[in-house]
């Protein structure tokens, strides 16, 4: 048991780390929060940052979640308790000590911890916002429609697996679809940024 909350704990602190703000601060001396959406998440570093540093932001952020998975792994904890590490790192991600208690959206992180315990889940949902992202060229709506299958996939590919997984990434799915709350409003009105790849 104290191995799991210090590893909850640890995970928390790990996913706090503001790549987003600390890599635009030191290569540029720029605040992504002042930026573009505002998100300190990967999206907003690539459109604010360029594509070089914005896909180190979301390297970071997928490994914010992947990390503390595969030290709970080695702690030996659980494998149906490793899902409260990666809820946590994602806190962790979109509510940080670092920046106020804020933070990004909790894609990325989410992408790494998930991909680790149920990585077929991922794998679709990926194709998906892929395939999304393709032809509509916002982020957002990706990432909206993939949290949405998540659990339906999720279920779909891991029917035996344990319960902790099943509700934590659904609960998880639901947060991130909550987080994108003015992307929503952006989207819904014609507003949202469209996404430009080619970028710099
Ligand atoms: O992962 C976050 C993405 O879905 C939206 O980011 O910066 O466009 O709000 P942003």
């Amino acid at each position: 048991m104290i191995k799991l909350v210090m590893g909850i704990v640890l995970s928390y602190f790990i996913g706090a780390i503001p790549s987003g703000v600390i890599i635009g601060k030191k290569f540029k001396n720029i605040d992504i929060r002042e930026h573009g959406s505002k998100n300190s998440g990967a999206t907003n570093a690539y459109r604010v940052l360029g594509a070089k540093l914005g896909i180190i932001v979301f390297i970071f952020d997928v490994l914010k979640g992947i990390i503390p998975i595969l030290i709970g792994m080695s702690f030996k904890i659980a494998p149906h308790n490793l899902v409260y590490l990666g809820v946590a790192a994602i806190i962790g991600h979109t509510f940080s000590p670092y920046l106020k208690f804020k933070g990004g959206k909790g894609v990325a992180t989410s992408l790494g911890v998930f991909l680790i315990l149920v990585p077929k889940t991922i794998l679709f949902v990926f194709g998906v916002f892929a395939i999304i992202v393709y032809f509509s060229k916002y982020i957002s709506l990706g990432s909206i429609t993939a949290a949405f299958l998540f659990p339906f996939a999720n279920y779909f590919f891991y029917k035996n697996n344990k319960i902790e997984v099943t509700i934590l990434g659904a609960l998880v799915a639901a947060y991130i679809i909550y987080k994108h709350k003015s992307n929503i409003g952006r989207l819904l009105k014609g507003e949202e940024n469209k996404f430009n790849f080619k970028k710099k």
